[in-house]
């Protein structure tokens, strides 16, 4: 006779219908035991949207979106139904909003730093929690003779203060504050409120939504930034290739963009030298746009929609407490914390990401490539390392300032590694190892991922080669990254 399964181990309806996902369009996870816990470097494509698109292609015939044969116009129809729905998506007027379609959100980043008309007196303020995209940007700023100022983080990782660094700019002059509504570095969610306080102290806003998007509805009838930069792979796995960057029609009328290419403009004479710019998105779309790809798009979306945006917010949510939960209680044989988490370690305003130091038992660091390649031969998908978010890092890891300094100084000269830098700092963790979920997780990858970590637990070894302790006190003060 079977016996009832207790209340205990039943799933919740939340996880009994995401292992019921799982099972129809992530199949091979389980095939090949895999727990794939990368979700804010590229989220799972589904096998329906892949089948999808698949089909469409097969039946379809696609031209360059240039000319204007019935194959061009099969494309431009497919690009148009796609640039809808991304506005539909994201509750986007239409004669307020419009969409550049870009490779990935980097693209779409750097297509409103190099167009930015930033001048002496502008300022182009940004969170040290920031991915390298936006980073990127303050050269285009520096060269155009404006100041860059970053917000520093609190002990959380989160930005408390905004409004210190953004007051007192010159509205005269542009300025441009840029942040993640979501860190990929920590999972804290920033304040979609900074918005509105920015453009009210003079600031446009560029909003980095590439690892909020996939898992939080943003609402631009309700949140008014004047750029949102995100790609599509990390939404829902594919295609690669396609981002955009959604923009205020104002907004988008006040960049310069420093050169034209193939469909971005009206005419161009070579003899008067003269050009002149489309109107709108194409004047940002440089030359082809990935046609085929964008076509997969309205798919995308539609799946999203179909789970339910609060949805799989909440089943991320209830995923996050149990790992953050767990990797708190774990221990050391004498009592010592395995685990440091970076970030806040409540599931309040953020997101389904959490970056950690396994640490050994006198508290020291273990490097991440050791317990990255341990989740390799388990078969855990981790990232490990910085993920491009210097800022993020440099507080995290309480990076001593003059130190980082020195090191980063005589390294650029002789060439830098992760191993050189660790070994001239001496102490400090030098990166992380960050989980991610999304939606393809249940309870069981949570689980495989821990038992990972807790290996580096089985036993009370002291490390004698190991180097000293570190102390949590961020050198706030520090302003060059990694
Ligand atoms: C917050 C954030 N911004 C920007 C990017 C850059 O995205 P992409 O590499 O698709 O251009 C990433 C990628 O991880 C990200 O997490």
């Amino acid at each position: 006779m079977l016996t009832p399964r207790t209340d205990a181990t039943m799933p919740t309806q939340m996880e009994a219908y995401f292992r019921a996902l799982r099972a129809r369009e992530f199949r091979r996870l389980d095939a090949q035991g895999h727990a794939y816990l990368d979700y804010t470097g590229a989220a799972l494509y589904p096998e329906s949207l892949v089948r999808t698109h698949a089909n469409a292609l097969v039946d379809g015939i696609y031209g360059n979106p240039h000319a204007d044969g019935p194959s061009s116009r099969a494309s431009t129809a497919a690009v148009e139904e796609a640039r809808a729905a991304v506005l539909r998506f994201f509750d986007a007027d239409p004669t307020e909003h419009t969409v550049c379609f870009t490779a990935n959100a980097s693209a779409a980043l750097r297509l409103v730093g190099e167009a930015y008309p930033f001048a002496r007196g502008s300022r182009f303020v940004l969170a040290a929690d920031n991915h390298n995209s936006v980073n990127g940007i303050r050269e285009f700023a520096l060269r155009a003779g404006a100041s860059v100022r970053y917000v520093p983080l609190d002990a959380d990782l989160r930005m408390p203060d905004a409004e210190a660094v953004l007051r007192g700019a010159d509205r005269r002059v542009p300025n441009l504050f840029a942040y993640p509504a979501q860190s990929n570095f920590s999972g804290v969610r920033h304040s979609l409120g900074m918005i509105d306080q920015a453009r009210e102290l003079g600031y446009d806003v560029l909003l980095d939504a590439a690892a909020f998007a996939p898992t939080s509805p943003l609402r631009l009838r309700d949140v008014r930034p004047d750029f949102v930069a995100l790609s599509f792979y990390k939404m829902f796995g594919y295609p690669t290739g396609v981002g955009a960057l959604i923009a205020r029609r104002e907004s988008l009328r006040r960049l310069r963009r420093p050169w034209f290419a193939g469909g971005t403009v009206e005419f161009v004479s070579t003899q008067h030298g003269m050009h002149g710019m489309k109107d709108g998105a194409e004047a940002f779309e440089d030359g082809t746009v990935n046609f085929l790809g964008i076509g997969a798009l309205p798919a995308g979306l539609a799946m999203l929609v179909d789970v339910g945006m609060a949805r799989i917010g909440h089943h991320l949510a209830g995923l996050t407490r149990l790992l953050l939960d767990r990797l708190m209680e774990m221990r050391h044989p004498n009592g010592a914390p395995l685990v440091r988490i970076h970030g806040p370690r409540d599931s309040i305003d953020r997101g389904a990401t959490v970056a950690l130091n396994v640490l050994d038992a006198d508290g020291a660091p273990v490097d991440y490539e050791r317990v990255e390649a341990k989740a390799r031969e388990a078969n855990v998908s981790v990232r490990g390392g910085c993920f491009c978010n210097p800022g993020a890092a440099e507080h995290a890891f309480a990076f001593p300032a003059d130190d980082t300094s020195r090191c980063l100084e005589s390294l650029s000269r002789e060439g830098f590694s992760v191993e050189r830098f660790r070994r001239c700092l001496a102490g400090p963790a030098v990166g992380a190892i960050r989980a991610s979920l999304g939606l393809a997780n249940v309870e069981a990858d949570v689980h495989h991922f821990l038992r990972v970590v807790e290996t580096f637990g089985e036993s009370d070894t002291h490390d004698t080669t190991k180097r000293r302790r570190v102390v949590a006190t961020p050198p706030w003060a520090l302003t060059r990254p990694l």
